[in-house]
């Protein structure tokens, strides 16, 4: 025959407990299976794979038979002769045997090797002190690995080597193992040897409740421990053959067929998957017309040096280049010949059996992907049975209520969740009782237990059928129970203390123009004047009839005029004059259009500074302090972030010495309050809208939100309830009826009277003190021209008093106009005084036209 291939394998049995042969009947099974590819012709031998001479004699008839490839079984007696064989022959060995360390790329090992996933579990569990026992065959390169890890990490392992120990001996480490505390085991042979192990634990014990054992075996649904699985030991293990797969449910009934056993034994599913793989190969040659016919010629097995047969490579690169969907999930070989990209199911042994609790592959390591599922029993029971909704005291979400010792049940509770529950209950339809959560906490992972805790936990581990809270939705916990779409959107904001309000002062009306506009007015004003003096001194011609009136006083005067909005009775006459006057007049409008339109807010609004407008403000200060909860998700966001001004918030909040973070948010509230504004709070915007709405009303938000994120009712995963809550809380949603208790609980339950009324009230009329300055200043004013008046009075009489020892004529008159022009200050009269005085004594008397630009004056007042 020329294209054939030759199976070994071996029906001894030896060590501690008996096995016995499968795999050759899975072969025979499997070739009947591959009839369409021809010429496949096996050639056998049933040897004792423990025995060197054997082996290599058979090895060496096969060879010189002209075989295609080698499968079969090895142990570790013979695997290092075999291959050695293979690798000086290039002869391809397929073995579904224990996977051995080797960089021999003609040994294709089916087998996936299990240091990684194990090694993976361990690292799941924490284990870091644990026994471990295996058989020879397959336990030494976990072993290697153990021991590596082991002296790198300082666990503590102690190792037991089954293939030394004999029953009664076990039977003694199992006393040992329970006086020293040594619960956690893994487990490494055979399945015939497993069982047995298993089984005889089972006959020396009464409980295992202690015992957490992982089994390096990869058939544990082939397991057939009963008497150990009643005394509900926890027990991890590892399942290559996925039994729910239709293929392999096919080839399981064909079976059935051929054979009147059970094709459960992972061993059997790998021996024909090997058998896939050599047919797969050789039909892939086939078709690239490679020939690998060969005559056999028994002299070349033992020749030395060893003649390695020619075509070799091509079939090893055939075999290993192989990939196909087996009984043993996806089938694919590294170079060197071992099983690459596969996954492995990882089991849990329960009360009811075997359950999947995750799986592993190279790619992503373990995944965990238990979560508590209700049966369908439970779904059924859930139709009558009043549902657990889990809950925290939060105002203003659930409250109790102020008498609530005179209510029963849900009746006890008030509160934002308390009325969504009610409303979700009548739109689904269900009864429930509202349940405080026991440890009063929202929800996280332990990171050293792996255990939820809070609402989530209760969710999870079955306590509660739903949450009904400010519980915010993320990602780990998405990963463990289900959230409907959100019921409240929020985000981080910022809480400080509301500044007092500054009531407008005194001389608020000067407010509307910043000190600075001030003060450029006042010397615009005297430039202007100033300019207003040189031109008038150049451009206006002295005529008889038109004198220059625009002496310094009078310029003054009509800029003040002309400020004024009252305008001047002179008024430039030259073109330059004009201009500045024009100029002026203009920039006045301005001034004075802006000045007014402004007032008003000015003199009434009760204004808030606020020091803190945002984030960024936050961040760019040191004098305000601000932090978080600790050990919240706000505090988390901050760790987190990578926008410059949140990391820097950061690392300022850190190292902020005193700590600026808080234990509960009432702790960061009160210190708002009581920091006299030099403390800023982050938290949750819907917490920081209501507390504003509390008494003593003393805080405020302030800026937007840092970020968004939602409050969630959550479920079960895979709850009967999610489907039908989560289209409640839309519907609510869209009702309005969210809103509508949003606005009940925070703003209509409020403490501090609705936003926007206080400030309608107060702008309606002004009171004295807005506008007391002005009544100073007039005062003030009319107190200044009583005392000018009284000092020109006495300067004056003192002048006349001197004149009338000269002209006691001409004193009489003076004496008149004196008076005339003091009571001018006052009045119209002054006026008519003023006017004709210029005229009557500009020549005579000079130093008079002096005071009759302080008769003018009078109109300005
Ligand atoms: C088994 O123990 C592990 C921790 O070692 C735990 O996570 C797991 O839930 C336990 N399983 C059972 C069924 O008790
Ligand atoms: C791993 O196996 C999957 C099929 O299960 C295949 O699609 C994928 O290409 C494989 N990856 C590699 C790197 O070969
Ligand atoms: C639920 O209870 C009602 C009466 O209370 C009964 O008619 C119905 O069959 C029960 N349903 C289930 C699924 O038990």
């Amino acid at each position: 025959c020329s294209l054939c291939f030759c199976f070994f394998t071996t029906n001894n049995s030896g060590g501690l407990f008996p096995t016995g042969s499968h795999e050759y009947e899975v072969f025979r099974f499997a070739l009947a299976q591959h009839q369409d590819v021809p010429k496949l012709v096996p050639q056998v031998d049933m040897v004792d794979t423990g025995s060197s001479f054997a082996m290599t004699y058979a090895f060496c008839s096969q060879f010189s038979k002209g075989v295609y490839a080698i499968m079969g079984l090895y142990d570790r007696r013979t695997v290092n002769m075999l291959m050695s064989f293979c690798a000086s022959l290039h002869v391809c060995f397929v073995t579904p045997s224990f996977p051995v360390q080797t960089n021999n790329q003609f040994v294709l090992q089916l087998r996936p090797q299990l240091q990684e996933p194990l090694m993976a579990l361990l690292d799941h569990f924490y284990w870091t002190r644990f026994v471990y026992m295996y058989s020879s065959d397959s336990g030494l390169s976990v072993l290697q690995r153990i021991l590596d890890t082991a002296a790198e990490r300082s666990w503590q392992v102690t190792s037991v080597n089954l293939d030394t120990l004999t029953e009664s001996a076990f039977v003694k480490l199992l006393s040992d193992m329970d006086y020293k505390k040594d619960y956690q085991i893994i487990i490494n042979c055979e399945l015939d040897r497993l069982n047995s192990i298993l089984n005889l634990i089972a006959t020396q014990r009464r409980n295992l409740k202690n015992y957490h054992y992982i089994l390096a075996n990869l058939g544990f649904m082939d397991l057939n421990i009963t008497e150990f699985q009643k005394l509900a030991p926890n027990v991890t293990g590892f399942q290559l053959v996925n039994r729910s797969d239709p293929a392999v449910e096919r080839i399981n009934q064909d079976w059935l067929d051929f054979d009147s056993k059970d094709l459960k034994l992972y061993t059997g599913a790998l021996t024909y998957d090997g058998v896939s793989v050599m047919a797969t190969a050789f039909q892939n040659l086939r078709r690239q017309r490679i020939d690998i016919s060969r005559r056999g010629n028994a002299g070349e097995c033992l020749a030395n040096p060893p003649a390695p047969w020619g075509q070799g490579i091509d079939i090893q690169r055939a075999l290993q280049q192989v990939r196909l969907e087996g009984l043993t999930g996806h089938v694919q070989f590294d170079e060197r010949g071992h099983r690459t990209n596969y996954t492995l199911t990882v089991m849990e042994l329960s009360h009811t059996g075997p359950r999947k609790i995750g799986y592993w592959n190279e790619k992503r390591g373990y995944v965990n992907t238990a979560v508590y599922r209700p049966t369908l029993e439970e779904f059924y029971g859930l139709q009558n049975r009043t549902y657990i909704v889990t809950t925290i005291l939060e105002a203003p979400y659930m409250m109790l209520k102020k008498n609530h010792e005179q209510f029963v049940g849900n009746d006890k509770y008030e509160g934002y969740c308390a009325e969504l529950a009610s409303e979700i209950a009548k739109h689904v339809g269900f009864t429930y009782r509202l349940e405080l959560v026991g440890d009063g906490k929202y929800g996280a992972r332990d990171p050293d237990t792996k255990m939820w805790n809070g609402m989530v936990g209760e969710l999870v581990y079955g306590q509660a059928d739903m949450a009904v809270a400010p519980l915010t939705i993320t990602l780990v916990r998405e990963q463990v129970i289900d959230f409907t779409k959100p019921f409240m959107s929020l985000g981080i904001s910022i809480m400080i203390k509301k500044p007092t309000k500054s009531k407008p002062g005194v001389f608020s009306f000067l407010d509307p123009l910043a000190y600075e506009i001030w003060m450029c007015i006042v010397f615009a004003y005297i430039g202007v004047s100033v300019v207003l003096f040189l031109v008038s001194r150049r451009g206006e011609k002295e005529t008889p009839e038109h004198t220059n009136d625009f002496g310094i006083f009078n310029s003054l005067w009509f800029s003040l005029g002309a400020f004024m909005q009252q305008g001047c009775d002179i008024s430039p006459r030259s073109l330059s004059g004009r201009i500045v006057g024009g100029v002026w007049w203009f920039f006045t409008l301005i001034i004075i259009s802006s000045y007014t339109a402004n007032l008003a807010a000015f003199l009434t609004v009760e204004r808030m500074v606020s020091p803190i407008e945002s984030a960024e403000d936050l961040a760019k200060q040191t004098e305000i302090a601000y932090g978080t909860l600790d050990g919240g998700s706000t505090k988390e966001f901050f760790r987190r972030s990578k926008i410059a001004v949140f990391e820097k918030m950061w690392s300022y909040m850190r190292s902020a010495d005193p700590s600026v973070f808080v234990k509960s948010t009432n702790e960061g509230v009160m210190r708002v309050r009581k920091s006299k504004g030099k403390y800023a709070y982050l938290l949750e915007s819907s917490m920081n809208e209501y507390i504003e709405q509390r008494k003593p009303c003393d805080t405020m938000k302030v800026g937007g939100n840092l970020d968004s994120k939602g409050y969630g009712v959550a479920t079960p995963k895979g709850s009967p309830l999610r489907i039908p809550v989560n289209l409640a809380v839309l519907k609510l949603n869209e009702q309005a009826v969210l809103d509508k208790l949003k606005n009940k609980w925070w703003y209509d339950k409020g403490e501090c009277g609705h936003k926007d009324s206080g400030r309608k009230d107060k702008t309606s009329a002004l009171s004295l003190s807005n506008v007391a300055g002005v009544f100073y200043i007039l005062i003030g004013g009319l107190g200044l021209a009583m005392l000018v008046a009284l000092v020109e009075f006495c300067y004056k009489s003192r002048i006349e008093s001197r004149r009338m020892k000269v002209s006691p004529v001409q004193s009489t008159s003076l004496g008149g106009m004196a008076g005339g022009g003091a009571s001018g200050l006052g009045g119209e009269n002054g006026r008519v005084v003023a006017h004709d005085f210029p005229k009557a004594g500009a020549q005579g008397l000079p130093c008079m036209s002096k005071a009759a630009g302080l008769g003018l004056s009078s109109k300005g007042m």
